[in-house]
Parts: C-alpha cells; sequence; structure tokens
C-alpha cells in the first residue's frame, strides 16, 4: 500500500543553489553593489561565495555520492551579458562546462535564468521598471538558451517573482532598495510578463521544459477583524494568487510549476514589515521563520489549481542545528507525501540548499544546507547527518 511515506521510483531527489551566492566574484550585477553601500540593509559581502565557480565538478560528484538524481542552480546573467547586448563566450562556455559536468553525474537538471540578480548596468537604466525590461530580459533568455538549452532539463523561468517585487520595491530590503506600493505592484506584473516571454523563448530554443518557480507562504490573518482580513486577502492576492492564476490563465505558461514553501506568515495591518511576530512558542528558524509543515501541503493544493505538474523546488530550514534539519526534512517529506496521497502531482523534491552559502542581505550567518563549507579553510565541504537523511530516503523512496 502506498502511505505518505512513499515516493515512486522516477521521483526527483536534489538540492538547489543559485549562482551569485555560491559562486562567488560576481562583481558585475546589482547585488555586489548592494552589498558593498553601506547605506543599504545587506550586512557583508558575498566575497568569493563558496568557490562553487571552482569546484562545481566536484560539488556535483558529492551531491550524485549522496544519492540526488536532480540539481538546481542559475546562471548569472550578469556575467553572460557584461554589457548591453554584449555576451561573453567566455562565461557562455563556463556554463556548458558545468551543465556537461552536471550531466555526467547522471542529475537531472534545474536551470534557473533570473535568481534575484540582474546586471548593474540593467538596474542603472531602471531595472524592472524600465519601459522596455522585459524586452531586454528576453535578449538575454534567447542568447542564453541558444548555447546552452540542449543540457536543460527544466528551465526556471524567474525565480519568486513576488519576492523580487516585495524585498526590492516594497520592503527596499533588497535591491534597488525603494518602498513604493505602486511600483511593487508594476514590478510582480511585469516579472510575470517576463516569465511569459522566457517561456516562449525556451520554446523556440531547446527542448527544455519552462516553469515558474514561486514561493508560496501560508498567510494567515492575525487578527479575526474585517481591516486585517482585508489586508490578508490584499497581500494573499499579491503574493500568491497573481502568479498562480498568471500561470493558469496564460496560452502558455509552462509546462510545470515550482512550489517555494519555508513556512507560516501571519498578515498584521499593524506592522511597519506587513506580518506580526510567530505567536509565542512557535519554532522558529535562525531567520526568525514560523516552521509550519502542514502549511506544505496546503500551498501543494492550491499550486495544483494551475492544472500542471508540481516540483517543489526550494524548502528547508536556516539552523545551526542539523538535528532541527533532520526533523524539518522529515516532516516537510511528509507533508509532500500526503499531498501526492490526496490526489496532487507532486514530481520531485529539491532542498534549499545544498550547501551554507550567501543568504543574500542577512549574509552567512544563516545556515541552510545540506552540506556545510569551511569558508576559512578551503572551502572544504562537510555534508551534515541531514545530508545522509535525504540519501536514504532516496535511495529507498521511503521517509522511514
Ligand atoms: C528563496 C530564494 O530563492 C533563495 O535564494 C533563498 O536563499 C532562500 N529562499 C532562503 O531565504
Amino acid at each position: 500500500m502506498t502511505t505518505d511515506r512513499d515516493f515512486p521510483e522516477d521521483f526527483l531527489w536534489g538540492a538547489a543553489t543559485a549562482a551569485h551566492q555560491v559562486e562567488g566574484g560576481n562583481t558585475n550585477s546589482d547585488w555586489w553593489h548592494f552589498e558593498h553601500d553601506p547605506k543599504t540593509a545587506a550586512r557583508e559581502s558575498s566575497g568569493d561565495g563558496i568557490d562553487h565557480f571552482h569546484r562545481y565538478a566536484d560539488d556535483f560528484a558529492l551531491l550524485a555520492s549522496l544519492g540526488h538524481n536532480a540539481h538546481r542552480l542559475s546562471i548569472e546573467w550578469a556575467r553572460i551579458e557584461p554589457a548591453p547586448g554584449e555576451f561573453s563566450d567566455a562565461a557562455l562556455q563556463h556554463y556548458r562546462r558545468v551543465l556537461t559536468a552536471l550531466k555526467e553525474q547522471g542529475l537531472v537538471s534545474f536551470v534557473t535564468l533570473h535568481h534575484f540578480t540582474v546586471p548593474k548596468w540593467f538596474a542603472d537604466r531602471g531595472g524592472w521598471v524600465a519601459p522596455d525590461a522585459v524586452a531586454v530580459f528576453e535578449r538575454y533568455c534567447l542568447r542564453a538558451l541558444e548555447v546552452l538549452g540542449d543540457l536543460i532539463d527544466f528551465v526556471c523561468t524567474i525565480n519568486e517573482p513576488q519576492m523580487v517585487a516585495l524585498h526590492g520595491y516594497l520592503e527596499g530590503y533588497h535591491p534597488p532598495g525603494v518602498t513604493n506600493a505602486v511600483l511593487w505592484k508594476r514590478v510582480g506584473r511585469t516579472l510575470l510578463a517576463a516569465h511569459t516571454r522566457a517561456v516562449a523563448a525556451t520554446r523556440r530554443t531547446s527542448d527544455a521544459q519552462p516553469g515558474l518557480v514561486v514561493q508560496l507562504p501560508l498567510l494567515a490573518p492575525v487578527r479575526d477583524d474585517a481591516v486585517t482580513r482585508a489586508f490578508h486577502d490584499h497581500l494573499q492576492h499579491e503574493i500568491v494568487d497573481l502568479y498562480i492564476e498568471g500561470v493558469a490563465e496564460s496560452d502558455d505558461g509552462g509546462d510545470w510549476l515550482g512550489v517555494q514553501y519555508y513556512r507560516k506568515n501571519w498578515v498584521d495591518p499593524a506592522s511597519p514589515t506587513l506580518f506580526a511576530a510567530p505567536p509565542v512558542g512557535t519554532q522558529v528558524t535562525q531567520m526568525g521563520w514560523a516552521v509550519h509543515p502542514d502549511g506544505l501541503r496546503q500551498m501543494l493544493h492550491r499550486a495544483a489549481e494551475a492544472g500542471l505538474p508540481l516540483y517543489v523546488t526550494e524548502n528547508g530550514i536556516a539552523t545551526e542545528n542539523d538535528a532541527e534539519r533532520v526533523d524539518y526534512l522529515e516532516s516537510h517529506l511528509l507533508a509532500v507525501g500526503q499531498a501526492r496521497t490526496e490526489g496532487v502531482d507532486v514530481r520531485g523534491y529539491i532542498h534549499w540548499s545544498a550547501f551554507d552559502n550567501f543568504e543574500w542581505s542577512e549574509g552567512y550567518g544563516p545556515k541552510f544546507g545540506l552540506i556545510g563549507v569551511d569558508r576559512a579553510n578551503g572551502f572544504t565541504r562537510m555534508p551534515k547527518p541531514s545530508a545522509f537523511g535525504l540519501a536514504a530516503v532516496a535511495d529507498t523512496g521511503r521517509v522511514a
């Protein structure tokens, strides 16, 4: 009998990274400049990252040895197109070598075209607010996919468009550091349009399967009054519904949908951060995020309304205590298993993250990795017990 603990043989298992969080030395992007501006929310420089730019082949071999059959990474627009319309063959050939190394390890590839960073020149000409932003992004997608498309299984067009809009244009916590509710909403819609163009670019250039990857937090009103409920419904629309419906209603919204889930959020119109602190007694992570596994099951049901196969493309916990990650992994895999037995078509689970890495404005403090990295001593990789836990699940197809 199939239970919530059982997964099919062709289920995809893996972990994710993003270029700027692991490569190091990406000085040409908006993020690098944000990190080096003392006036911004960023705590420290991404610096050398975890030197994945040079160590990718060994990293993929390590992940394959841990039972992964899939891997998600991003390619860096700022390296590939260092000046407007000028493409770097060296960068494109680098990523060909990276994707070839993935194939050599037998890993199915999920490749993100845009994971938070944009070239500095793109930011300087108005970023996602510039009138031709989508066309400029499309030009990059076409060139990148012409060169790399044959090595890609799944294209993740835009990583978490809602978070790009929210963090960058309403909270001002990510570049460009803007706090403007009009631009927040406009950029969200622009990124959906950019997704559609990236899907079209994928169709024109390769057989890869394109999909949008969205963060779907479980949102709940902190109080039961009309103002709080209305504010909750508004955020629910701008952060969740807009994207699921946008994909479902578009002529070609892609072949699948990626669900990225971390936490439950209590919406609070009286809070300057939009959300209330989790209730006392709630388990929270290093990020202050509330652990709530059933939210993953619920959000998979919601995402299924798009009518596409689903992959969990991110899910994880920031903690110094790996025993907490072992528990988080088990409870969230059971939530995926339960969604499946309830009829949701989930085909893979990609954990965030493969390695401890650069957590954007929070710097290197939060530890999301299945594998630790000693950045002071030769970037040594150290798999944690959670990595072996996930390996056992991938190997047996069963959460023991
Ligand atoms: C979402 C982002 O895609 C990823 O870059 C980030 O590190 C994790 N979530 C954790 O915040």
